[in-house]
């Protein structure tokens, strides 16, 4: 099989760039090695910028988020027991739209089989093979055949655990990581939400995020520590921690429910160095992590394979490598940045093992300074709505 670029990954990183080179008239076969319903059985958090949002309508996918998402002008900050508002619209003329990135993802693959694009589910042993070269394939089984994939360009949107960033030498890729001493701890339930904006809570008892998919189904998360297991956490127990470390509101008006999901995840800053090896770009969860308090992954891919849409599509309009060889340095520009506020915000909102009583009213103080300073509300809204791409 032939194709102009292969896409390894069926995430949102993936299904974007093969909508947005679609759109250019290029040519893309995805690999993905699970099942689609795996991957659409994924339960990720769903706060889009912006740019995201336009470039889902921009490939005419965005009629059912504008439909079912909700338009958030704002957030709220609880410490000492208080509520605080960050009025995005006010502070920045712009504002955030809640809607599931498995339904992002869905309305993707809705999208590409609509268009009679080539997925191939199920591949596995998927290998990159001679990716520096004018050459570069890629290798994989199919229901036990080997298969083989010669392109022009190979794009990693593998996620974190993928083929795609091991393929760099690593005489030539440099990592950057940061892993945090905790997990969160998250629960979906079919409840509505206890507020209508999303609440992040600092407590000495450790953070909690109250979210939601929709306004009857709710996302809560608590802090807590990597050696636990949701085992160990019964519905009951999971919301009597929750209501501790909320407002007296908030705790007393929740709307409780069974768990229809319960999951621990780690928490981790990442990033490697060069997104672009030869033939071989890397985009989304390939090529960095951050921890969810930004709520940063799915926008962080949507801004990687913009750019990478833009630069091959130059390439293959005007024969200028200019796009592809700026690639790296660009989309990493805008990575540090959505990097940086989301290891802030997670330093910001989480009770560390070693937090002495002192850490902890330096972060309340900060907490406080911040909500009642314009300038320091500004600089948190302009990163949480999405800095340009
Ligand atoms: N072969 C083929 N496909 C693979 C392989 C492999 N060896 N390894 C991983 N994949 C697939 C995964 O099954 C997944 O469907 O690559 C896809 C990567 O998707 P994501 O992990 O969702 O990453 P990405 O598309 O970059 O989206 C980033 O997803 O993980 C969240 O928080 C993250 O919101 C962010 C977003
Ligand atoms: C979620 O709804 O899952 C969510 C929202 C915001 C975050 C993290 C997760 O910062």
């Amino acid at each position: 099989m032939r194709t102009q670029v292969a896409i390894i990954g069926s995430g949102p990183a993936g299904l974007l760039l093969g909508q947005l080179l679609h759109k250019r008239g290029i040519d893309t076969v995805i690999l993905e090695n699970r099942t689609k319903d795996y991957v659409l059985a994924r339960v990720r958090a769903g706060v889009l910028e912006q740019g995201t949002v336009d470039l889902l309508d921009a490939v005419g996918l965005g009629a059912r988020m504008h439909r079912e998402g909700l338009v958030h002008d704002g957030t709220e900050l609880c410490f000492d027991g208080r509520r605080h508002r960050i009025d995005f619209r006010e502070l920045t003329g712009k504002t955030v739209m809640v809607y599931g990135q498995t339904e992002v993802t869905r309305d993707l693959m809705d999208g590409r089989d609509a268009a009679g694009l080539t997925t191939v589910y199920g591949a596995e042993g998927v290998a990159l093979h001679d990716v520096a070269s004018e050459r570069p394939r890629v290798t994989y089984m199919k229901n036990g055949v080997p298969q083989e994939l010669v392109c022009d360009f190979i794009a990693g949107c593998d996620g974190f655990h993928g083929p795609s960033r091991q393929a760099i030498p690593s005489s030539v890729l440099k990592t950057y990581e940061r892993v945090y001493p905790f997990g969160w701890l998250g629960v979906l339930s079919e409840t509505p939400p206890v507020s209508d904006e999303l609440i992040y809570a600092n407590h000495e008892r450790g953070f909690a995020l109250c979210s939601m998919r929709s306004m009857t189904r709710s996302r809560y998360y608590i802090q807590c520590r990597l050696d636990e297991k949701e085992s160990e956490w019964s519905d009951d127990r999971f919301w009597d921690e929750l209501k501790r470390r909320l407002d007296d509101e908030a705790a007393s008006t929740i709307v409780t429910g069974p768990s229809i999901e319960k999951s621990i995840a780690p928490l981790r800053s990442f990033v490697a160095e060069p997104m672009r090896h030869g033939k071989l770009f890397l985009a989304g969860d390939s090529a960095h992590i951050v921890p969810p308090t930004g709520a940063k992954g799915l926008n962080l891919a949507a801004s990687d394979v913009h750019y990478l849409a833009n630069a091959l599509a130059e390439f293959y309009g005007e024969k200028s490598s200019a796009g592809i060889d700026a690639y790296s340095q660009t989309a990493l520009a805008r990575v540090w940045k959505s990097v940086r506020f989301s290891w802030w915000m997670t330093m910001l909102m989480h009770r560390f093992p070693d937090t002495q009583p002192f850490d902890y009213q330096m972060q309340v103080s900060e907490l406080d300074y911040l909500v009642n300073s314009k300038a320091a509300m500004t600089v948190l809204a302009e990163n949480y709505v999405g800095l340009p791409f």
